[in-house]
């Protein structure tokens, strides 16, 4: 299928017909830029949690986990340098009061209008990137108004003068110091680095993982999950010696690299680039972006990065606290390997690249999600053929046999065609169905998601293929010969 806007569309009403993906507090008309995650939304999110984590801290062993807190000391976001520097750019058109990001305002006019034109286009964002490094905002603003920009919706061009905007979200902590939201977990790390070199004995080179929440007050949130307030992320800081930085700033860009494209299956690998980054963030030295390509264009899945000893250092002044190794001729701030990962782009990556509308061979059209196996919300489901004559009672003690070691689902509501229809469009990679011969030959058959093929197994395999067909261990194993 293309991937187009109108496939885009399509793939939002499909997350929330089928329990993937549900406007918050829709209700009360919903909140801009913040989704819930429903049933099968949940179980794909934490399967992909469940792979990132095992292949960090289980195919690893000097990687190790924590789960910090979302609200810390005020103190840790001066020393990160985000109070200060963690800004965007930010445009108010003074008649619609519509908030937009400079750059990005011009940088749409420009796909837009300068199409046939390439010259103009190049010289134009030339013009911009060189603005933006010199941080010369009256400049952006005048390329605005020469350029005649309106706002988008509202077609006005009343614009204030170009600001910074801090994206932290502020909370206030009744008379104490106000505290934020964070917009990264990698503080939560930098904060713990003595308590898990203390407690867990690790050595140079080692790494710490961590998944959470973060937020961030963007100005312009949209693109479904793409760019929220409230997000999650998966970041792992990797301590390294100075002297080693480009050694493992390579590394962790390739092993990244790969990483994507051993979950993202064959025909999905022209779907993913490396690129440096043109705009490095503040506590930066060097970074990339692994970027795929979206229904909407390439754009950032995973940040790599090298943060020096940028954090650390900085702790280590604000805290007065001592963090760095010490070893037996040498005491010295490691420098850090960031890998920074957004869940909820992975998600929509993943989600983006199974959901498939195909012809049958009789001109209907089936929808069908190809998640990879392990990644299925549900990996079976079992259904009696008929609601009669005791193929449910029999499709319902299989049922109860095995769901303590499988997702599975058991369903009767419908037509079997409609039944199979259903899980397709789940990603449900099995459907087993018991009927008249189950009664007399204890077989059922089995249809399979991807090609629906059918045919007929013995009751006793039915464990034996979820547990190998869709679990993790062929991946890891994978991943741990390239590691
Ligand atoms: N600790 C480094 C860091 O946070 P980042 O490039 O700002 O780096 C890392 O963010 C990843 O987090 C991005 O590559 C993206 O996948 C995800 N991310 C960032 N902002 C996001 C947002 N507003 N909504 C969803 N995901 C976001």
């Amino acid at each position: 299928m293309k991937k187009c806007s109108h496939f885009f569309d399509f793939l939002i009403s499909h997350a929330k017909i089928y329990g993937f993906i549900f406007p918050s507090s829709e209700i009360y008309g919903g909140l801009n830029a913040i989704y819930d995650y429903g049933p099968h939304g949940v179980e794909l999110k934490n399967n992909i949690k469940e792979f990132w984590w095992k292949s960090m801290t289980q195919i690893h062993e000097n990687i190790v986990g924590v789960d910090s807190s979302i609200l810390m000391h005020s103190n840790v976001w001066h020393a990160s340098g985000h109070v200060d520097q963690f800004n965007e750019l930010l445009i108010e058109n003074k008649d619609s009061n519509k908030r937009y990001r400079p750059e990005i305002l011009i940088q749409e006019y420009v796909d837009k209008n300068f199409l046939n034109d390439p010259k103009k286009k190049e010289k134009t964002l030339s013009r911009l990137s060189k603005s933006l490094k010199k941080r010369d905002l009256l400049d952006i603003k005048i390329l605005i108004d020469e350029l005649c920009i309106c706002d988008p919706v509202f077609k006005r061009k009343n614009w204030t003068e170009i600001r910074h905007f801090n994206m932290m979200f502020k909370i206030k902590n009744g008379n104490e110091k106000d505290l934020y939201l964070r917009p990264e977990t990698a503080q939560g790390i930098f904060s713990n680095f003595q308590n898990i070199i203390r407690s867990n004995r690790m050595k140079i080179p080692f790494g710490i993982a961590q998944i959470g929440k973060s937020f961030r007050n963007e100005i312009i949130a949209r693109k479904f999950i793409f760019r929220m307030r409230e997000f999650e992320q998966m970041e792992m800081q990797f301590f390294i010696l100075p002297e080693e930085e480009m050694k493992w700033y390579e590394y962790w860009k390739k092993n990244r690299l790969k990483w994507h494209l051993e979950l993202n299956s064959e025909d999905n690998k022209k779907s993913y680039k490396l690129c440096d980054h043109d705009h490095l963030a503040h506590y930066a030295s060097v970074g990339a972006d692994i970027k795929f390509h979206f229904p909407f264009g390439f754009q950032e899945i995973e940040g790599i990065h090298s943060r020096r000893d940028f954090d650390l250092k900085n702790h280590e002044f604000f805290s007065k606290k001592k963090l760095r190794i010490f070893e037996l001729d040498r005491n010295y701030i490691p420098y850090v390997i960031e890998t920074s990962l957004g869940l909820d782009r992975l998600f929509l990556a993943i989600f983006s690249s199974s959901l498939k509308k195909e012809k049958l061979k009789n001109g209907k059209i089936r929808i069908v999600l190809k998640l990879p196996y392990y990644l299925s919300p549900i990996k079976a489901a079992i259904f009696p053929l008929v609601r009669k004559d005791g193929l449910p009672e029999i499709a319902k003690k299989i049922f109860n046999d095995i769901r303590g070691y499988h997702r599975l689902v058991y369903d009767e509501k419908e037509s079997i065609g409609k039944l199979y229809r259903r899980q397709d469009a789940i990603g449900t990679p099995f459907c087993f169905t018991v009927d008249y011969n189950t009664i007399k030959t204890d077989t059922v058959t089995i249809r399979y998601r991807d090609n629906m093929e059918q045919k007929r197994i013995h009751i006793k395999e039915i464990s034996k293929i979820i547990e190998q067909e869709t679990g993790l261990r062929k991946i890891l194993k994978n991943l741990s010969n390239f590691r």
